[in-house]
This record gives structure tokens, sequence and C-alpha cells, in this order.
């Protein structure tokens, strides 16, 4: 399963795209009206970052309006992808939108039944909200579930991304269920990170190490060797 990073914050995506990790990003409104600075700009930096799909939200409420302000955002950077929120304009925008050759990930998906209709109408990606659905005491294991049997089934090739992901349990749910995303908010992918006995056994190798410090002198030794060859 790949991992996108969910965020407006640039900070964030340098951050997090140091490590390697990362495939591609998220934005949406709610993430981008937290940040200064011109979204536009936000956008073309997270893609440059990344260097993969970054999804970039509309937020006309009729078709045509999805559709212009999707290729308008389309040529913010080849990266874009048009996030389009589900709903009846929203499908048409997609199929609209993808019959232009403009990846497209439809947002706000709940349920298996929108998750079809979704990726029937060109859906490049579909986005699943697993914390949103728990929220409301729907479990969205089994939410998601449905969508990847049905999308398997059907030989649908619209890649599911789990989104709304809350801790890292999801991402375990979602790569286990087979989504080919998750989009993870940077607190999540630095959750990730953490094992107390990764912490120990860290300090446990460093102090060992360090009880023989002729060992240390040696290994600087050689790095420096190794760095002055290479530079030669
Ligand atoms: C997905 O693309 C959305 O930006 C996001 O995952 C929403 O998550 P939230 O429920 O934490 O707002």
């Amino acid at each position: 399963m790949r991992l996108f990073i969910d965020t407006g914050s640039v900070a964030e995506v340098e951050e997090i795209a140091a490590w390697g990790v990362l495939a591609g990003a998220t934005t949406n409104p709610s993430l981008l009206a937290k940040e200064q600075g011109d979204p536009g700009d936000i956008v073309r930096r997270i893609c440059d970052l990344v260097g993969g799909p970054v999804s970039a939200e509309v937020v006309s409420e009729d078709a045509a309006g999805m559709i212009a302000e999707g290729r308008a955002l389309r040529e913010l950077h080849e990266h874009v992808t048009v996030k389009v929120p589900f709903n009846e304009q929203g499908l048409a925008a997609t199929h609209a939108l993808t019959a232009d050759g403009i990846p497209v990930n439809m947002t706000l998906v709940f349920s298996a039944n929108q998750a079809m209709l979704a990726a029937s109408a060109g859906a490049t990606y579909v986005s699943c909200f697993m914390g949103r659905l728990d929220d409301i005491s729907i479990d969205s294991g089994d939410v998601v579930a449905e969508i990847v049997d049905c999308f398997r089934a059907g030989g649908v090739t619209s890649e599911i991304i789990a989104a709304s992901i809350r801790h890292p349990e999801h991402v375990i749910t979602a790569a286990r269920l087979g989504c080919e995303i998750a989009t993870l908010p940077a607190k999540v992918l630095r959750q990730m990170l953490a094992h107390p006995l990764t912490e120990s056994g860290a300090e446990r190798f460093r102090k060992d190490w360090e009880s023989r410090p002729e060992f240390g002198e040696w290994l600087r030794e050689l790095t420096e060797r190794s760095a002055a060859a290479s530079r030669s």
C-alpha cells in the first residue's frame, strides 16, 4: 500500500518527504484554509516535494463549475489530481474531467454503492473516509472491505484511498484489506515511527558500542577514507 500525506502544510510535507516514504499527497479546502499564503503556490510546492499525485479539491456545487475549476487546478502542476466531492454533480464532473485525461480523486465516499458509482464515472481514485464513519458508529473496516470486494469482483481499476485516518490501526486495517493507498495526517505518520523496543534497542546498541572507544575510532577512520575516495 502506498502512503500519501493528508495536509495543506508545506512544512509538514517537507519534514515527511525527507523520510522517503511518500508517494503522493491530498489536500482539501479545510486543510488549505488553515494555511497562510496563496493556495496555488502551496499546491505547487507540495507537488514538487512529493513528486507524485497531489489532490486539489473543487468547491463549486454544479458540474460545470467543478469542471472549470478542475481544469484550472490541473494547470497548476502536472502532478495535480482533481478532487471532486461525491454527489450527482460530482459524478458528472468526474466523467467529463476523466474523459479529458484529467485524473480525479472522488472524495467523501462512505459506502460501497457510492464507491461503485464513483468508479463507473471514471474516478482514478475513490476516497473512503474511515475516521468519519467510525465517528457515527459505522465500522469503517467493514465498509472498506465491502468496497475492496466489490472492486475486485468486478475488475474495477479505480484505486481505493483510505482517508480520514485517525490512528496507526486504521493504516494497518486499510493495508490488510487491500487498499492501494492510505492518506495520513503527519501526526499519524509520526505515530507510526514509534515503538518502545526500537528506542530501547537503539540505546543499547549505542551504549555497547561506546564501551569500546577503539571501535568508534575505527569506524570514524573507515568513514573518512570512504568519503575521501568518493571525492577523488
Ligand atoms: C482525504 O483526502 C481528506 O482530506 C481527509 O482524509 C479528511 O479527513 P478528516 O476526516 O480527518 O477531515
